[in-house]
């Protein structure tokens, strides 16, 4: 049977966890592929509100498996405070699962991602500073720790000692930080793995096994289509896949085992960090618009751009990761606006650019052509189907779908479970 990857079709922050919440109760497993505890998903049902950055969002369902694949990279002392307070709150993490393949993110990485930034000076990409960019290039550079090296401490020490001994020469000599205790970082480690030991497993094979068992699983996407590293606007991206390929590689999964591919997309844009973002909408009313929607980041708190929708870079994720279905979340944050734009297309210098452009230079001169809808006043906040939603609203929902070129499977229309308005199904 098969799985259904949710992944995020803008910068991030597009809703991911909400909807995985809605949609694990139909699976028997929820599974994490890229990224680390630069994600940020918050999950709101009869439970409670939780903010989830490494432990996947099905978590609410007993019954589900939660697993983190090979190609997240772990902090284990987020992850263990996460697990934590998670007990604390009555919630069992008996089967959460983490791939012995998984990359740590060691102190060093976290020291090394605010030394970088610092060094980048103007040009700061603006990372979440949890060492998500250093660990995925100690693990390209074949010097990575692994979780499952956590468990081998004789082998460890040995390995551990040299990547320090060079880690710690880059801090102090060309980035004028402090180096770090090689004794402190060994011991961290171990308690690391004794404490993770539990939840170790190769998780390749258990994400098979299911697959097998003919059970759907979830594939959760962290970040966003155009943070990719690859598809994204380069440099200011993250270090990972967020996008479809990505599911593929971090998790062991054959591609043939996706049935469903659904982008999660935000009413509107929002971007957190540097970089291009063509329809951001600047000065008092992105000021009154980040309040009225509190956009202020779950991870680092810092205060999202906000933006009107863009089409063309919507279509770009819809092409990149062939999605079959569309999420629209966040449509509540527009009732009573007096109107909606939707960016179609962009200009440079006076000429029309039609495609979503690679060169982040040229993106940063796109300047967005808007067509503006009319708004609605009643509101679509908590309605649960389609035909409470205004005309106008169900006219602004058919012409994102038309742009982006997929059909909208589901609208959210507030953060708690129940608020979602369920188009078309989306599991069998
Ligand atoms: P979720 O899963 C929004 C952004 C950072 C920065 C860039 C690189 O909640 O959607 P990194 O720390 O990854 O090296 O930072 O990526 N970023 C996110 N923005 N949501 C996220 O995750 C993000 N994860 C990383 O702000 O611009
Ligand atoms: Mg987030």
């Amino acid at each position: 049977m098969p799985a259904f990857a949710v992944i995020g079709g803008q910068w991030g922050d597009e809703g991911k966890g909400k909807v995985i919440d809605y949609l694990a109760g139909r699976v028997s497993g929820v599974v994490r592929y890229a990224g680390g505890n630069n994600a940020g998903h918050t999950v709101v049902n009869d439970k409670g509100e939780f903010q989830l950055h490494l432990v996947p969002s099905g978590i609410c369902w007993p019954d589900v498996y939660g697993i983190i694949g090979n190609g997240v990279v772990v902090d284990p002392e987020s992850l263990l405070g996460e697990i934590g307070e998670l007990a604390e709150r009555g919630m069992d993490t008996d089967k959460l699962f983490i791939s012995d393949r998984a990359h740590v993110i060691m102190p060093y990485h976290v020291a090394l991602d605010a030394l970088e930034e610092r060094a980048r000076g103007e040009a700061a990409i603006g990372t979440t500073g949890r060492g998500i960019g250093p660990t995925y290039m100690d693990k390209t550079a074949r010097m990575g720790i692994r979780i499952g090296d956590l468990l081998e401490p004789e082998s460890l020490r040995p390995r551990l000692e040299q990547t320090l001994n060079i880690k710690n020469k880059l801090i102090t000599a060309v980035y004028e930080g402090e180096a770090l205790d090689a004794e402190e970082v060994m011991e961290k480690a171990l308690e690391w793995g004794n404490r993770l030991r539990p939840y170790v497993h190769p998780t390749e094979q258990l994400v098979q096994d299911l697959l097998d068992a003919g059970n759907n699983i979830l594939l959760e996407g962290a970040q966003g289509t155009l943070l990719d590293l690859d598809h994204g606007s380069y440099p200011y991206v993250t270090s990972s896949s967020p996008s479809i390929g990505g599911a593929c590689t971090g998790l062991g999964l054959n591609p043939q085992a996706i049935k469903g591919v659904l982008g999660v997309y935000k009413a509107y844009s929002t971007r957190v960090g540097g970089g291009p973002m063509p329809t951001e909408v600047f000065g008092e009313a992105a000021d009154a618009w980040r309040e009225m929607a509190n956009e202020f980041g779950v991870t680092t708190g810092r205060a999202r751009r906000v933006g009107w929708f863009d089409a063309v870079a919507g279509r770009y994720s819809q092409q990149v990761n062939g999605l079959t279905g569309m999420v629209l979340t966040r449509l509540d944050i527009l009732d009573g606006f007096p109107s909606v734009k939707i960016c179609v297309g962009y200009r440079v210098e006076g000429q029309d650019v039609k495609r979503y452009p690679s060169d982040t230079r040229i993106l940063e001169q796109c300047e967005p052509v808007y067509e503006e809808m009319p708004g609605w006043d009643n509101p679509t906040a908590s309605a649960t189907s389609l035909d409470q939603l205004p005309d106008n609203a169900r006219a602004y929902v058919n012409r994102i779908e038309e742009l982006v070129g997929c059909p909208v499977q589901i609208i959210s229309t507030g953060p708690s479970r129940d608020e979602t308005i369920l188009v078309e199904p989306v599991i069998p």
